[in-house]
């Protein structure tokens, strides 16, 4: 079997989910269920002996090993994290704790048990750290996209701490031994996505008639990746990728934040008309910007893409068409996450920024 961290957010539920349809090889799904992990993002799951969820921190060392021990994984999958840069403006702290505390004590139990390994069980053994493209910084417009060999210039409290977990997993390979292999993602998007990021944020405003915030003038451009394409690169880069190695993955989808704003609105026009018949753009304020805001992500795909036969298989017409109609039919997911937590976070981030 697998173990899986912070298998109950986004990606990480998208991951088991995915993984379950297509192997029958049974998932640890380990995750602390802070504001972002959800058990109703398994709920396809209830009953399927297959997955075993166990709520815990990736930092509990003692957790950790009695997992290990217990059901001897052959991989560690590590989603987990804190993953939203807006958060990690308003305070680090949690950020440090569970991106850099908390894959260190990990990587150190993972090291014991991996140590104690005999023979095929050690040899075929891996280490799969899930990271992201905004470790690499920022890019001018006319700058090639990220490889995996460009300097890291993390600028975020979020990045800062992901490219700090991403040193250590390459140092445990490097000073110990321990085989691991690290993806470097662009910005995911589709079903459970949590509505405190982009995509989701403005479906969830704009079907509850509220207003669309797009930070400064809306230029800045991200890489977007659907989810079920993630999926399919870590399964690819587990079973084949090298000991040791970066792959960079993202979906050749560089669009500026502006025209995703308007990619959504009218998609909704489409499929839930607003009652007065105008279109949702009309919601769309400018606000004050994220203070450092990188403004342009792209990742250059071709290592995964030549070494391992990698491709995403959505567009991002497809991927955002199927986003958007989740989110429609999905009403019940939606009303469930605005908690009172998520009423205060909107507050918090949106109160103060002028319009
Ligand atoms: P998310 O915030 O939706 O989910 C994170 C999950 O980790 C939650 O279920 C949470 O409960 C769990 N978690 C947090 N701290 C934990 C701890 N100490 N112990 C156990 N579980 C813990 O995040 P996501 O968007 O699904 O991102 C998953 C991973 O992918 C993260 O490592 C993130 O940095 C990386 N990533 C995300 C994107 C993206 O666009 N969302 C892109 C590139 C990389
Ligand atoms: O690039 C990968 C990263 O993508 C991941 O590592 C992060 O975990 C993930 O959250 C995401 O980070 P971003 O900061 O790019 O995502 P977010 O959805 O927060 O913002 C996307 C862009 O949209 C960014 O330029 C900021 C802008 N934005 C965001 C929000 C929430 C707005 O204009 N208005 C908003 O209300």
């Amino acid at each position: 079997m697998i173990l899986v961290t912070g298998g109950a957010g986004f990606i990480g539920s998208n991951f088991v989910l995915d993984w379950l349809a297509q192997t029958d090889e049974a998932v640890i799904n380990l995750d602390i269920l802070t504001y972002a992990g959800n058990r109703e993002n398994l709920a396809a799951l209830t009953g399927d002996e297959r997955h075993i969820f166990v709520h815990g921190d990736i930092g509990d060392s003692t957790l950790v090993t009695s997992l290990l021990t217990k059901y001897q994984p052959r991989a560690i999958l590590n989603f987990a994290a804190e993953s939203h840069v807006d958060r990690s403006i308003h305070g680090p702290e949690d950020f440090i704790q569970t991106n850099i505390v908390g894959t260190f004590r990990l990587l150190e139990e993972v090291r014991a048990y991996w140590n104690n390994l005999q023979n095929d069980a050690r040899r075929n053994f891996r280490f799969l750290h899930v990271s992201t493209d905004e470790v690499y910084g920022s890019l001018t417009k006319d700058e090639p996209a990220f490889t995996e060999t460009n300097r890291y210039e993390p600028n975020s409290p979020y990045s800062a701490s992901k490219a700090a977990s991403d040193h250590l997993v390459r140092a445990y390979h490097h000073t110990y031994g321990l085989p691991v292999l690290t993806t470097n993602y662009s910005n995911n998007y589709g079903p459970f996505h949590f509505p405190e990021k982009l995509i989701p944020l403005m479906i969830v405003n704009a079907l509850a008639g509220k207003s669309l915030p797009v930070y400064g003038d809306g230029q800045q451009i991200r890489d977007w990746l659907y989810v079920t394409d993630h999926c399919s690169a870590i399964r690819r880069v587990l079973e084949a990728g090298r000991i040791g190695e970066v792959y960079n993955i993202g979906g050749w989808n560089e669009k500026p934040n502006l025209d995703i704003v308007h990619t959504v609105c009218s998609l909704l026009d489409d499929l839930r008309t607003r009652a007065d018949k105008k279109s949702y753009k009309e919601q769309i304020t400018y606000v004050t910007d994220r203070p450092g805001h990188d403004r342009r992500y792209a990742i250059d795909a071709s290592k995964i893409e030549l070494e391992l036969g990698w491709k995403p298989a959505e567009t991002f017409d497809t991927g955002i068409r199927k986003t958007v109609q989740w989110y429609l039919e999905n009403q019940d997911w939606v009303a469930n996450v605005q908690s009172g937590n998520y009423r205060e976070w909107v507050e918090k981030n949106y109160a103060g920024r002028a319009v």
